[in-house]
């Protein structure tokens, strides 16, 4: 299959497309809901309470970002969003599957139908080839190895690494391996993509490629996306910006229908579900740049 990226006319053509698509619509149907959410760790002399009623709802297609300092819990809550963990009290449901009922096979089994989760470390298996990395979630349903190879193939030229699939994921610069792991999160076609600071190791040039990749694969795929970044450029792109703080997301940023400007007290249609009110609040270094 041909890059998608051969002409400038394709690529302002994927940037709107991503834009809009970014967006998603208060007619589409809700694919997550988070319902008063408690996550407590019990490691220390005193529980560390993470959340403790946090409620979230997104609708197919929405691409969000989620903002909030160090240590405040925007990995385990993607974890929990994953059924990587589990809560110490609330629900995620994502489409019709309530995650707490979920076996850890079934967890498993749901992941990989349904999530694709790119890290900030890539977690690529060095000594194997891209090809063989993007194949590995394909061949762990036990997929036939050619239809497996053949789909993989094809992420990775849609993520513009057809010269380097027979390359080894540890000979890969820290872009193109963030492009691998992008492939190998879409290769089993999932609904929602999971990305957590997925930017954050590059530099920003670098970042802004990445990126600019993940939002057209956002649209293409027809995803519905939450990113984890600290990157106030990259968040406010997303169609919704949410700033995890003590233990609650507060919207901070949520781009008007059809505009490139957001603003803080936009529209809230979208963004919360009676009974799910969602705090709106200013945030700290919001007109910051760079990837911290
Ligand atoms: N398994 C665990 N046991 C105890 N504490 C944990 C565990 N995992 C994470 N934490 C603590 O929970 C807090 C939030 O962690 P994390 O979700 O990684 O934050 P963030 O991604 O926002 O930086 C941190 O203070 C971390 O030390
Ligand atoms: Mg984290």
């Amino acid at each position: 299959m041909a890059s998608r990226f051969s002409s400038d006319v394709a690529l302002t053509q994927g940037a709107e497309n991503a834009r809009l698509a970014a967006e998603g619509s208060d007619d589409d149907p809700v694919l997550l809901r988070v319902e008063d959410l408690r996550k407590e760790y019990r490691s220390g002399s005193q529980p560390l309470v993470l959340f403790d009623g946090l409620n979230l709802t997104v609708r197919q297609g929405e691409m969000i970002a989620i903002v909030g300092e160090s240590g405040a819990g925007k990995s385990t809550l993607l974890h929990l969003l994953a059924a990587l963990d589990r809560p110490s009290a609330g629900d995620v449901y994502c489409a019709s599957t309530w995650l707490g009922k979920l076996t850890a096979g079934q967890a498993a089994t749901f992941r990989n139908r349904e999530i694709g989760y790119v890290w900030q470390l890539h977690y690529l298996l060095p000594e194997f080839t891209a090809l063989e990395n993007v194949a590995m979630p394909l061949l762990a349903r036990e997929e036939p190895k050619p239809s497996a190879f053949a789909k993989a193939k094809e992420l990775l030229c849609e993520v513009g690494l057809e010269a380097r699939v027979d390359h080894l994921a540890g000979e890969l610069s820290g872009g193109e391996q963030q492009r691998v792991s992008l492939a190998r999160a879409l290769v089993t076609q999932p609904r929602l993509l999971l990305a957590d600071e997925p930017t954050g190791n590059l530099d920003n040039r670098t970042a802004e490629a990445v990126f600019g990749l993940l939002e057209r694969l956002h649209a293409t795929h027809r995803l519905t996306s939450i990113l984890v970044t600290h990157n106030m450029e990259i968040a406010k792109r997303c169609g919704r910006t949410l700033r995890l703080h003590e233990g609650r997301l507060h919207e901070v940023w949520l781009r008007a229908s059809g505009s490139e400007e957001g603003s803080p007290e936009a529209s809230t249609a979208s963004s919360e579900t009676p009974g799910h009110p969602i705090v709106r609040t200013a945030i700290p270094g919001a007109d910051r740049t760079g990837t911290a």
